[in-house]
């Protein structure tokens, strides 16, 4: 009885001391943004906000500490990251959910799946968009407007200027920050981790780039009364919803691969294609996520909403895997057939329409 408990005890420890150590940077993006914007508030006695924050790693807090005004900027580029990939997954088992703790999105992401190659891939896309346009918007103080060189291909007569998207500034900051982790602690060459830590900086690099493979080019005209005798043309990023579309194509067409010990990345079956920078790459197939299953982090899929005629990933075949699914009606009363009576009135019936509602079992 005595060891049973010890032992409860110890792997209660075990869990909790390794758990932590997959905290996040991520999480910045869950706190409250606005500690950065008036960082002197918050400081309280001496601890430093950048020493506060679980989830960064060492060099991630000396970053922070360095570049304490860029924070907010990386926050919010972790939680459009965040609703980006939530948005792209509503429809899939696994919907990108977040936990309540530093990890952000729990043990899942701890298997080296498709899905912790999308999730690393967007964020790191987020930071560089949010830091991008910070640094346009006057909002940092080592950066400005983008530099950028004019597009070869950009008509003569138009003027390249105007204050664009520091995309190159976005970029480097993005990769010296979300990478670092990756990098300060020596992983034995060959081992699982350091196969895990080649991983995220390969598909870290995919997400930086995919938003540089979308940026714009914007112009817009000058003169009197729109006769356009000038055209000032600036550098724009993407939307968002852009890059999250790319990066979930690259996620459906993931390449499986071993990481060497000399850390190159090797196709895991013949005859596929090697992966360039821009594609993901996973080393693990992923758990069905059907059922709940805490060691994994899986939630499950019952009680999920799912479409009773789709064969895709939304279908209740897929989504319930096979257990079947709940059917509900209710009715919702709506206005319709609306009419416009001159002048000015807008009648309406009500409806009662009735809905049916599928959920997994
Ligand atoms: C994901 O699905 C779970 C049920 O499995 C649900 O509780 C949760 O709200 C969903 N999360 C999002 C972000 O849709
Ligand atoms: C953009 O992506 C396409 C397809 O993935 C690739 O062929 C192309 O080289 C990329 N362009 C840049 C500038 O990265
Ligand atoms: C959770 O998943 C792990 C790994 O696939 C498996 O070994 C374990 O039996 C599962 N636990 C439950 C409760 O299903």
């Amino acid at each position: 009885m005595e060891r049973v408990r010890l032992f409860a005890a110890c792997a209660g420890l075990l869990f909790s001391c390794c758990y932590a150590n997959y905290g996040s940077w991520m999480n910045l993006g869950m706190q409250g943004l606005d500690v950065w914007r008036n960082p002197q508030i918050y400081v309280v006695g001496t601890s430093p906000l950048c020493g506060r924050i679980s989830g960064l790693s060492p060099g991630q807090r000396k970053l922070c500490q360095l570049r304490q005004d860029h924070m907010g900027s990386v926050g919010r580029g972790a939680r459009a990251g965040i609703a980006e990939c939530q948005h792209q997954f509503r429809n899939s088992r696994w919907n990108c959910s977040t936990v309540d703790d530093s990890s952000v999105f729990g043990p899942v992401l701890q298997i080296p799946s498709r899905e912790a190659a999308f999730a690393h891939s967007i964020a790191a896309a987020g930071v560089v968009m949010s830091v991008s346009r910070a640094c346009r918007d006057g909002q940092l103080a080592s950066c400005g407007c983008s530099r950028s060189a004019r597009p070869a291909d950009l008509d003569p007569e138009w003027t390249w200027g105007g204050c664009g998207d520091n995309i190159q500034y976005g970029y480097r900051f993005a990769k010296a920050f979300v990478d670092v982790r990756e990098k300060e602690r020596k992983r034995k060459k060959g081992s699982v981790k350091h196969g895990r830590s080649v991983m995220n900086l390969h598909n870290n690099e995919a997400g930086r780039r995919s938003v540089i493979n979308l940026t714009k080019v914007n112009c817009k005209c000058h003169g009197v009364s729109g006769s356009c005798s000038t055209v000032t043309c600036w550098q724009r990023l993407p939307a968002f919803r852009e890059v999250g579309d790319l990066l979930k194509d690259k996620y459906d067409g993931a390449t499986e691969v071993q990481v060497t010990r000399r850390g190159r990345l090797r196709v895991r079956y013949r005859g596929y294609k090697r992966p360039t920078a821009n594609d993901l790459v996973y080393i693990q197939e992923s758990p069905d996520y059907c059922r709940k299953n805490t060691t994994v982090g899986s939630s499950g899929t019952t009680g999920r909403a799912c479409d009773r005629t789709s064969p895709g990933t939304d279908g209740c075949g897929l989504l319930c895997c096979g257990r079947g699914y709940n059917t509900q009606h209710t009715t919702v009363s709506e206005r319709c057939s609306c009419k416009f009576i001159w002048c000015c009135k807008v009648q309406c019936k009500t409806c009662v329409r009735r809905r049916v509602l599928h959920t997994c079992k």
